[in-house]
């Protein structure tokens, strides 16, 4: 039997969402609120049985179409011609990618780049190939973290791109003004995507019951705490240059 769409949060009939990362965890969430909305979907991630997947569980669910294509965000060159196919479109999410987790005594040079290169640079690139590509109205939604604002054990080079996301959404929403284009970040607190799969259980328990401890709402988030907070930047039109934190109130607590 399909899998229920979650329920439907504003109204996005006759909108295109574009989802970079759509096939698991929070972008997988937001693209499902998306379409239970009544959006036209476009999903793209890297592996393409997941993908498939993903987008077969939403037709089944709704019974409209998903496009969905293999991309991958540390390609520039690869995003680009795909938001041109994709074209036009009202939102892009893009929450496809990772980040190397790591001791800072082991860090690593080159894989500490391919982060950067995924996570800062892929979301950066793909909103600058995006605007050509988006009517007025729309808006772009980066995902950054709760790493820069407080420490998470192996994210110092999270960290490092949660701030770089964070500190040039104001920029870019002052830039984008001119379209009418939103830009707005979502800064995720510990949730509990598919990620985990990376990690083993011992580190993720530990993970879990200890953020779970520190934040005043007492547990991690969910992908679709990250889906709500994506439906309401792209529903908001009076929201713009925003880092919303969803992160179970981190930062409210000593
Ligand atoms: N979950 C957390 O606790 C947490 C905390 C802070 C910040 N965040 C941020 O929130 C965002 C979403 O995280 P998540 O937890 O939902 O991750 P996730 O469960 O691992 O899902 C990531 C999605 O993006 C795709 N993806 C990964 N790398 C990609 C690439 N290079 N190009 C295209 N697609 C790619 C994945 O599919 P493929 O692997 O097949 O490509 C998958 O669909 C990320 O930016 C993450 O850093 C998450």
């Amino acid at each position: 039997m399909a899998a229920a769409l979650p329920p439907v949060q504003g109204d996005l009939q006759g909108q295109k969402v574009v989802v970079i990362g759509g096939s698991a965890g929070i972008g997988h969430a937001s693209a499902a609120r998306a379409y239970a909305a009544g959006a036209d979907l476009a999903l793209a991630a890297r592996g393409a049985e997941r993908l498939e997947k993903a987008a077969k569980d939403l037709m089944a669910a709704g019974g409209r179409p998903v496009a969905y294509e293999v991309v991958d965000m540390r390609d520039r060159a690869m995003v680009a011609s795909y938001l041109g196919r994709q074209a036009p479109f009202d939102h892009l999410l893009l929450p496809g990618a990772g980040v190397y987790r790591t001791t800072y005594a082991d860090l690593d040079e080159e894989k500490a780049r391919l982060s950067v290169d995924a996570k800062f640079w892929g979301q950066f690139w793909s909103a600058y190939d995006a605007r050509a590509h988006m009517p007025r109205g729309g808006s772009i939604t980066f995902y950054s973290g709760v790493a820069n604002r407080r420490p998470v054990p192996g994210y110092v080079i999270g960290a490092v791109i949660d701030g770089a996301l964070d500190g040039c959404t104001r920029a870019l929403a002052y830039e984008f003004a001119a379209e009418k284009i939103r830009v707005n970040t979502i800064s995720p607190g510990v949730v509990a995507s598919s990620f985990v799969d990376r990690i083993t259980p011992e580190v993720k328990k530990e993970l879990f019951d200890g953020y779970a401890r520190k934040v005043p709402v007492g547990r991690v988030g969910e992908s679709d705490d990250c889906a709500q907070a994506a439906m309401y930047l792209m529903t908001t039109s009076f929201v713009t240059g925003q880092v919303l934190r969803v992160d179970g109130g981190a930062e409210s607590v000593p």
